[in-house]
């Protein structure tokens, strides 16, 4: 029996596909003592790798794109966050989705339901959220990081028109007995 290709209709996901560097990355993260600011260049690559078309339960149809991101500082070049998931889109629903994995033992799903709203002009631009009291997009930590440096909310504002990607990151911990809002933004090209 001949194969069949089938086309995945990537949706808007189809405008992250590829590789995206960008060196303007400002980190603020947690120190027991106060912040730390990092500045920081990255390469996020998202590919059709994989089972780019998947069916859930014989009925959801998804579009998937595989990526991973990595963040080196620029002070020492030297890799500190290290993210890989998927991003995913379902067309009927025009939900889409993004998985987050840290060697951190940090996982989480973010999602949003698109509408026309989210394209103007050529731009896509939307938001994605997760928090741990989120009905519907959760986040699943370890026992030593609910204790002691739990991810209550994960929030990412993404714009992209023309082959350049913009992000504002905004990861809400409690760490050492206090919240703190440990933010990432970016901006990047399509290689
Ligand atoms: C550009 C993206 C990111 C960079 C560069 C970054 C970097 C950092 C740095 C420097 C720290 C301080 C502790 C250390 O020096 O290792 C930290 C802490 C932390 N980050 Fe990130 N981070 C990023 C994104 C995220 C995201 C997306 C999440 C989860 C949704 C996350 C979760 C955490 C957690 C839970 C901690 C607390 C752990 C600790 O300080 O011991 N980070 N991050």
């Amino acid at each position: 029996m001949e194969d069949t290709i089938v086309e995945v209709n990537y949706g808007p996901l189809k405008d992250l596909i590829g590789v995206w560097k960008g060196d303007k990355g400002m980190d603020v993260s947690p120190e027991s003592d106060g912040i730390e600011e990092n500045p920081y260049y990255e390469t996020i690559t998202i590919t059709t790798d994989g089972d780019t078309s998947v069916t859930n339960a014989e009925s959801q149809k998804l579009s998937t794109l595989h990526y991973r991101r990595l963040v080196r500082r620029k002070s020492n070049n030297n890799i500190f966050h290290d993210q890989t998931g998927y991003w995913m889109w379902d067309a009927e629903n025009n939900v889409i989705m993004h998985s987050l994995n840290i060697p951190r033992a940090v996982s989480l799903l973010a999602g949003t339901k698109l509408s026309e709203n989210n394209f103007k002009n050529g731009k896509l631009s939307f938001e994605i959220e997760a928090g741990i009291d989120n009905k519907d997009w959760g986040i699943i930590q370890s026992p030593f990081m609910k204790q002691k440096a739990l991810t209550k909310n994960y929030k990412l504002k993404i714009e992209i028109e023309n082959g350049k990607l913009k992000y504002e990151e905004t990861t809400l911990l409690d760490i050492y007995g206090k919240e703190f809002e440990h933010t990432d933004t970016n901006e990047l090209t399509l290689q």
